[in-house]
């Protein structure tokens, strides 16, 4: 149930990486993609597709809250009818606007007049400022403005070209947070080579190179972040809360592999993050030092694990191996949770998502917490009123050697006292429990 909110948020978050805006007549629509350095950096190449009916004169797209001083992107039919011809003009109060050749615009494949539709693919790299304004690219509600005009084809290539005024306009705010993500040169070619209305032979072709970086970098940044969520909010605790409260032969093996399974799934996020890391330019940020952090000092858990596990097997009880195996587990483990938060910020994703991955993570991890409380306080009393010399008590797997334990296997929670060196069956105990052992709890 938790697990698949967790995996509801993750799977509606990662993907948001487009804002698209449709006029609420004449189906012209808008679509932004911030790319993730872009967002990061506040400054650098943004995507935009402008999409629309082919019965359209011009369709424009505008940064800013009106004509004056925005920075303006026209599309119109070229004089081959085939392509669109990008303009970008600077908004002059109510006038035509004038063409501006500063903006870093370029039109990209994908774009096309197909199947009565005029659509254009557009890289901005010079979009954050312009002549009269800017655009902060993590603004939650930036300004836009949109405007299209009905009627018979522009036809030509001039980028200069008088436009005819438009017949509908309007603004529109987009959440550039929710537009944030991947690392593409053209997020929206995927988009547009899948929607039937405008395939044709000869984009598909050139397209089928191109579309997958995109696609491929949301997937794996989708299966990262599932894995090291899985892994990290509830595997390991899973298995850390499993060896303290249930009680078996063997148990101690299940927890090795439970964890060594979990280890191999973590491990193959790690490799993912390396990647993503890579072609999205963030191998120096908090969240990759610290997934490579952890991811390594989790390497010292099977050898701590062992030791504690083969001294105890000689002397019977917490050693020398214990407490590094058992804290330095829950600090790495907690550090790991953490760093899931750094990294859904990393994504760009939205505060929702934080804010749900937050409320998960840390329910799981108070969980934990609780429970490594209740058993130390339930230990300290029962030490307290009995026969421990050494201060901690053991659970109850120990409950099959000794004739004078009471009966408590039915019930996991119950603790036995168990005196480390005065037992006369100790040694015979140790000799036949095999993997019986008991919970490192005892050591809270
Ligand atoms: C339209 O022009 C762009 C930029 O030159 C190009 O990448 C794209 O393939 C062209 N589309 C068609 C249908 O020719
Ligand atoms: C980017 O915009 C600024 C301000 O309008 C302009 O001075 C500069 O030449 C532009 N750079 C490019 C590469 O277009
Ligand atoms: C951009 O917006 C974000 C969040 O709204 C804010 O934290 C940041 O300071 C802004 N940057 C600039 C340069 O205004
Ligand atoms: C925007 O993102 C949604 C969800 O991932 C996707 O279905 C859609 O095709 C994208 N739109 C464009 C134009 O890429
Ligand atoms: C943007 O940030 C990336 C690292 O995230 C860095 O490699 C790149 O140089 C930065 N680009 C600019 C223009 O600052």
């Amino acid at each position: 149930m938790r697990f698949s909110i967790l995996l509801g948020v993750l799977a509606s978050s990662v993907y948001a990486q487009n804002q698209t805006y449709c006029t609420p007549e004449g189906g012209v629509c808008y679509t932004v993609n911030v790319p993730v350095s872009t967002a990061s950096n506040n400054t650098g190449d943004i995507y935009f597709q402008i999409r629309g009916p082919s019965t359209m004169s011009w369709i424009g797209l505008g940064q800013g809250s009106s004509m004056t001083g925005s920075n303006l992107f026209f599309i119109y039919a070229d004089s081959a009818g085939t392509n669109v011809t990008l303009s970008s003009r600077l908004g002059i109060g109510n006038k035509a606007p004038a063409i501006d050749s500063t903006a870093g615009i370029t039109l990209l494949s994908g774009s096309g007049i197909t199947n009565d539709m005029m659509v254009a693919n557009i890289r901005c790299s010079n979009c954050s400022t312009w002549r009269g304004g800017s655009m902060n690219f993590t603004d939650d509600s930036s300004d836009w403005i949109w405007a299209f005009k009905t009627g018979s084809s522009i036809s030509s290539d001039n980028m200069d070209v008088s436009l005819p005024i438009h017949n509908d306009c309007g603004k529109m705010h987009f959440n550039l947070q929710n537009a944030a993500g991947g690392s593409s040169a053209n997020p929206f070619l995927t988009a547009a080579v899948a929607s039937p209305s405008s395939l044709s032979t000869s984009s598909s072709s050139s397209s089928a190179g191109e579309e997958g970086p995109a696609s491929a970098f949301n997937a794996v940044r989708m299966a990262h972040g599932l894995s090291a969520a899985m892994g990290f909010v509830l595997l390991f605790p899973f298995g850390a809360l499993g060896i303290r409260l249930l009680s078996f032969k063997n148990l101690v093996w299940c927890h090795a592999g439970w964890m060594v399974c979990t280890y191999i799934i973590v491990l193959g996020s790690l490799g993912m993050g390396v990647w993503l890391a890579v072609v999205a330019q963030q191998i120096g940020t908090t969240h990759a030092i610290v997934g490579i952090v952890v991811i390594g000092g989790l390497l010292l858990q099977p050898v701590t694990g062992l030791a504690h596990h083969l001294l105890y097997k000689r002397v019977g009880g917490p050693n020398v191996a214990t407490y590094p195996h058992i804290w330095w587990g829950r600090a790495i483990i907690t550090l790991g949770i953490i760093n899931g938060g750094l990294g859904l910020q990393l994504s760009g994703n939205t505060t929702y998502s934080e804010i749900t991955y937050g409320v998960v993570a840390g329910f799981m991890w108070l969980l934990w917490m609780f429970v490594i409380l209740v058993a130390f306080i339930t230990s300290r009393e029962k030490s307290e009123a009995g026969n421990d010399d050494f201060g901690f008590v053991s659970y109850n797997s120990y409950n099959s050697y000794a004739g004078n334990l009471e009966d408590s296997r039915s019930n996991s929670w119950t603790r036995q006292s168990y005196s480390v060196g005065h037992s006369p069956n100790r040694q015979s105990y140790l000799n036949s429990v095999h993997d019986a052992e008991p919970k490192v709890a005892v050591v809270f």
